[in-house]
C-alpha cells in the first residue's frame, strides 16, 4: 500500500517503513549518496529521498532522471541536514516511467507564459502545484459553506436556449454542417437543428436557479460558464467556473451580507486550511499577501453607492484612459482604484444606472437605477456580480419590451413571476477571479487548468 507524501509527513511512524511513488522533481548525488526530490503532489515540498552506496535501490540512480516517476520503499527518518524535519531512506526505487534531458521542467524558474505553452506540465511545478490544490480545496469550500448555511445545490444546463445577460455573448451549439446549413429565407434555419432552435453555452446559471429559489428557498449552482467575449484581459476566460447563489424573500441588502460573509469565509479557510500554499505564494508571488487577506476576512466591507463612487472618481483628479460619468459602466482601472485608493479593501458598488444592467434586475423607486451590487477587491477589481431580481411581472414585462427581449421563448422566466412571486436576489462569484485574488497570481490563465481564450483552445 501507497502512503501518500503529505500524509506520510504529518502522520508517519519515524523508524516505520513505508511505500511511496511520485515524480522526480530533482537529483542529486554526491560521494556515494544520492538525493531524490520527490513529488506525488499532495503537497508543495514532497519528500527528499534519501540512497546509499550500499543501498540495493542504489544501483537504480544512473538511470533516473528529473521527470521519472518512481516507487520508492524505505524507512522514514530524522533529517540530519536543514531545509526538512524528516526524509524517507531508501531501500527499493523501481523507475516506473523514465524520462530524459529533454524534459522541458528542468529545475530552474521559467516564466509563466513559457508554463503555459506546456500546460500539460505545468501542473508539477511549485506554482501550479500550490494554485491547483487551493483551486480544489477551494471548491470543496464552497460546497462545504453552502451546505452549512442549507442552500440547495442545483446543476443548471449547460447548453441553452437563452441569454442570460443579454450580452450576446453566447457560443454557438449545433449539428448543422457549416459549409451547408439548410436555409430558410437566405438564413441557416435553426428550426431542422438539433434542438429545433438556435442554442448555445449558457453564460450564467442565474435563469434557471432563480426557478429553484422559487421552490427551494436558498439555492446555488457552481458550475462552468462560457462567454465569446473577444477581450484579451488577463481577467477574462472564454470559459470560466461560476458560484451563483439565489435567496428567495431576500433583498438587496441581504444579498451583499450573504457575499460578505462567503468571501470572508473562504479567505479565512485559506490561510487556516491552506497554509502551505498561501506562505509560498506570500514569499513567491505577492509579498503582503497574507496580511492582506487577513485584513479581508476580519475587516467589514465598505457599502458604496455608484452615485458616490462617480463622483468620488471625478474628484480624485486623476486621469483615467476611460471616460467616466453618472450612467457609464465601471471600467477595471475605476474599479481598482475605489477598492486600492480609495476604499483600501473590499467595496459593493450599489444601485447602478438601469442602463448599463441586465434586464431582470428589480427598478429602484429612482427610476434610473436597478438593485444591483459589484463587490469590488484590490488588485482584480469585479469580483461578484449581483442583484435583486425584478418580481414584479408587469414591470419585468415593461422592462423587456423596453429593451427588446422578446417574451415567448422566457415563457417559463415570466411565469415564475405569475404564482408565487417573491422579492428575491442572487448573484455570481467568478471562480478564477476568486483563486486570483486569494494566490496572487495575476493572470485568469494561471489559475484555470487549460485556459481557453480567444485563440487558444489547445489541451
Ligand atoms: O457580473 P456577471 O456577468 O453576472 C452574472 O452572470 C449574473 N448572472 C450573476 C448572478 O447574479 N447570478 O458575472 C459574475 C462574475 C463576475 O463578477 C466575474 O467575477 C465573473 O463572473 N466573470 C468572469 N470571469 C472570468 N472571465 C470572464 N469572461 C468573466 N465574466 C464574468
Ligand atoms: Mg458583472
Amino acid at each position: 500500500m501507497r502512503t501518500i507524501i503529505r500524509q506520510l509527513l504529518s502522520q508517519g511512524v519515524s523508524g516505520q517503513t513505508y511505500a511511496i511513488a511520485g515524480w522526480v522533481r530533482s537529483l542529486r548525488v554526491s560521494k556515494g549518496i544520492a538525493f531524490i526530490a520527490l513529488n506525488d503532489g499532495s503537497n508543495l515540498a514532497g519528500i527528499q529521498v534519501v540512497v546509499e552506496q550500499e543501498s540495493p535501490a542504489f544501483s537504480e540512480i544512473d538511470a533516473i532522471a528529473t521527470g521519472c516517476s518512481l516507487r520508492v520503499a524505505g524507512t522514514l527518518v530524522a533529517s540530519p541536514a536543514a531545509g526538512q524535519e524528516r526524509e524517507l531512506r531508501a531501500e527499493s526505487i523501481t523507475i516506473v516511467g523514465t524520462s530524459d534531458e529533454n524534459y522541458p521542467l528542468q529545475k530552474k524558474r521559467h516564466s509563466f507564459e513559457y508554463l503555459r505553452e506546456i500546460a500539460h506540465l505545468r501542473p508539477r511545478s511549485n506554482t501550479f502545484g500550490a494554485v491547483f490544490r487551493l483551486r480544489s480545496r477551494l471548491a470543496q469550500a464552497i460546497h462545504r459553506f453552502f451546505g452549512d448555511n442549507n442552500f440547495l445545490y442545483v446543476h443548471t444546463p449547460i447548453i441553452t436556449a437563452s441569454d442570460c445577460e443579454g450580452a450576446g455573448e453566447l457560443f454557438r451549439v449545433t449539428t448543422l454542417d457549416a459549409s451547408s446549413p439548410p436555409l430558410l429565407q437566405g438564413r441557416p434555419d435553426f428550426g431542422q437543428d438539433f434542438f429545433g432552435q438556435k442554442t448555445g453555452l449558457t453564460v450564467s446559471g442565474q435563469l434557471e436557479g432563480e426557478l429553484f429559489a422559487l421552490a427551494f428557498s436558498d439555492i446555488y449552482t457552481f458550475g462552468p460558464t462560457f462567454r465569446a467575449e473577444n477581450s484579451n484581459t488577463p481577467r477574462h476566460a472564454a470559459e470560466f467556473w461560476m458560484i451563483e447563489p439565489e435567496m428567495a424573500f431576500a433583498d438587496l441588502a441581504d444579498d451583499a451580507a450573504l457575499a460578505e460573509k462567503f468571501v470572508r469565509y473562504l479567505c479565512r479557510f485559506a490561510l487556516e486550511e491552506c497554509s502551505e500554499e498561501m506562505t509560498f505564494f506570500d514569499r513567491q508571488i505577492e509579498k503582503g499577501l497574507l496580511e492582506r487577506v487577513r485584513r479581508v476576512a476580519e475587516a467589514d466591507f465598505v457599502r458604496m453607492e455608484y452615485g458616490e463612487a462617480i463622483q468620488r472618481l471625478q474628484r480624485s483628479g486623476v486621469s483615467f484612459s476611460f471616460p467616466m460619468e453618472w450612467g457609464l459602466d465601471l471600467q477595471t482601472e475605476h474599479e481598482r482604484y475605489i477598492t486600492e485608493k480609495i476604499v483600501g479593501g473590499p467595496a459593493f458598488i450599489l444601485n447602478y444606472p438601469r442602463d448599463i444592467k441586465a434586464f431582470y434586475m428589480r427598478a429602484n423607486p429612482d427610476n434610473r437605477t436597478v438593485a444591483a451590487m459589484d463587490l469590488l477587491v484590490p488588485k482584480v477589481g469585479e469580483i461578484i456580480g449581483g442583484s435583486q431580481r425584478e418580481e414584479r411581472l408587469d414591470v419585468l414585462e415593461a422592462r423587456m419590451a423596453e429593451v427588446g427581449i422578446a417574451q415567448e421563448p422566457l415563457w417559463w422566466y415570466l411565469e415564475s413571476r405569475r404564482w408565487g412571486s417573491c422579492p428575491h436576489a442572487g448573484f455570481g462569484l467568478g471562480f478564477e477571479r476568486l483563486v486570483m485574488y486569494l494566490s496572487g497570481m495575476e493572470n485568469i490563465r494561471d489559475v484555470i487548468p487549460f485556459p481557453r481564450t480567444p485563440r487558444h483552445a489547445e489541451f
